[in-house]
Parts: C-alpha cells; sequence; structure tokens
C-alpha cells in the first residue's frame, strides 16, 4: 500500500475536527497551526519535525541522506514522539533538528518513499487515537488525510518568507528545499484541489486563524 492510498484512517473519525495545513517554508505554518489548535483545544502535529528527526538521527549514525536503504531503514524501526519535545529513539532533539545540518539534509531524506510511508503510517496513528487535530506538513491535506475536515495551503512572498526565517536557514538553503520538496516525485509539496489558499503576507496570526475558523 502506498502512501498515497486513502484508507480508513485517512480522514477524521465522525465529529472530529482534522485540520490540514500545508505551504512552503516560511509561510506561517507552525505559528498558525500552533494558534488554530489553542483555539480549538484540539492537538497539533508537526510532521516536519518527523522529518526533521530522521534526518537529523541518519546524519548522528554517520549515514548518508541519499542512502535511500539505510535512512528508510532507520525510519521504519525508530520511535518518535513529536509533542512539546521531539523525541527519536529516547533522545531529545528538539533543539538539535532545527540545526542548518539537518535542514540541509531533510529534503533528501523527505524524498524517499520508504521514509514517507514509515512517517504518515504514524501520522494516521495519531490521529486515530484523538478526537481531531490540527496537522501541519507539506502533503497533508493532499496525501495523509484526504478526508480532513478544512485543507488551508498558506502561502506569503518570497520577501517575507526570508525575513521570518529570520537568518537561521540562508535564503538560497530555503530556496533549495522549497524546490526539492515542489519536485520530488513522492507526494511533492502541492495543493490539495479542494485547499483554501491563504495568503499570510503581511497580515496578523488572530486575523489569519479567524479565517481557518471561519472555514469550519
Ligand atoms: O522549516 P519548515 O517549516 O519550512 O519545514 P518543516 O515543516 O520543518 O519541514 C522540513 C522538511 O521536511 C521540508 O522541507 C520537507 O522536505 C519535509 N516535509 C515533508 O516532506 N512532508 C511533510 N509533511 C512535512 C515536512
Amino acid at each position: 500500500m502506498g502512501s498515497g492510498h486513502a484508507g480508513p484512517l485517512s480522514g477524521p473519525p465522525p465529529g472530529a475536527p482534522l485540520i490540514a495545513i500545508d505551504g512552503p517554508a516560511g509561510a506561517g505554518k507552525s505559528t498558525v497551526s500552533r494558534a488554530v489548535a489553542e483555539a480549538l483545544g484540539l492537538d497539533r502535529l508537526d510532521t516536519g519535525a518527523m522529518y526533521r528527526a530522521v534526518a537529523w538521527e541518519a546524519l548522528a549514525r554517520g549515514i548518508a541522506p541519499d542512502d535511500a536503504r539505510a535512512v528508510a531503514e532507520l525510519a521504519a524501526g525508530a520511535t518518535i514522539e513529536v509533542g512539546q519535545a521531539v523525541v527519536i529513539n529516547g533522545q531529545d532533539v528538539t533543539s538539535q533538528i532545527r540545526t542548518p545540518e539537518v535542514s540541509r539534509a531533510v529534503s533528501v531524506v523527505a524524498a524517499n518513499p520508504a521514509v514517507r510511508r514509515a512517517l504518515v503510517k504514524r501520522q494516521r496513528a495519531w490521529a486515530a487515537r484523538r478526537r481531531g487535530g490540527v496537522v501541519e506538513g507539506r502533503d497533508i491535506g493532499s496525501v495523509v488525510f484526504p478526508g480532513a475536515t478544512v485543507k488551508v495551503f498558506l502561502t506569503a512572498s518570497p520577501e517575507e518568507r526570508a525575513r521570518r526565517r529570520g537568518g537561521d536557514e540562508p535564503a538560497d538553503g530555503v530556496a533549495r528545499r522549497d524546490r526539492l520538496d515542489s519536485t520530488r516525485s513522492a507526494s511533492p509539496l502541492t495543493k490539495a484541489p479542494d485547499a483554501h489558499v491563504l495568503d499570510t503576507t503581511g497580515r496578523s496570526v488572530e486575523d489569519v486563524v479567524k479565517e481557518v475558523l471561519s472555514w469550519l
């Protein structure tokens, strides 16, 4: 079964709102998904943190990010918790997954179809255990939860996205990641046909959250 298969876990259980928030780097996904989750009293899942954790673990073990078989094996066998802290195989890597080394490696790791299958399975299991949630990533509305209650595709101008990154990742690094994420063959970053497009450029968080909530 490919990760694109819309099985019974690909939508919310009855009565449980599942909000999918996708978009490129710096579009505001983390801030918006956190605020929407808080407003609705729901848990939030940052799927990017899962891909980053796998990339970190590969680097820590001296595995090349493009060693598809070794990285897939690692992803399938790892225990990963993504909540307040990000923990992989018992090690807290919350801050380490934001380093430039991990940012450089993550898109190659995320282009690996077997890694995606392993992580999508966990993402669907996460939602199945809850009465709703807010899930952010690149393929949430298109592949992971095509049956989501509301799908949001966040965008922002390139200048705004670079500014939000605040220099923690060079602009050409962000552009490279966006290019790799959008052009890979396995679940590329794409807007689901039924997603609401929301340009967050120059808009306040409150304003953006209000608009998302109006779609529920
Ligand atoms: O830092 P930023 O918010 O832009 O990205 P992130 O959400 O932390 O995701 C890091 C990387 O993980 C992305 O550049 C993608 O390569 C990958 N990713 C993915 O492929 N699919 C997802 N659902 C989430 C992230």
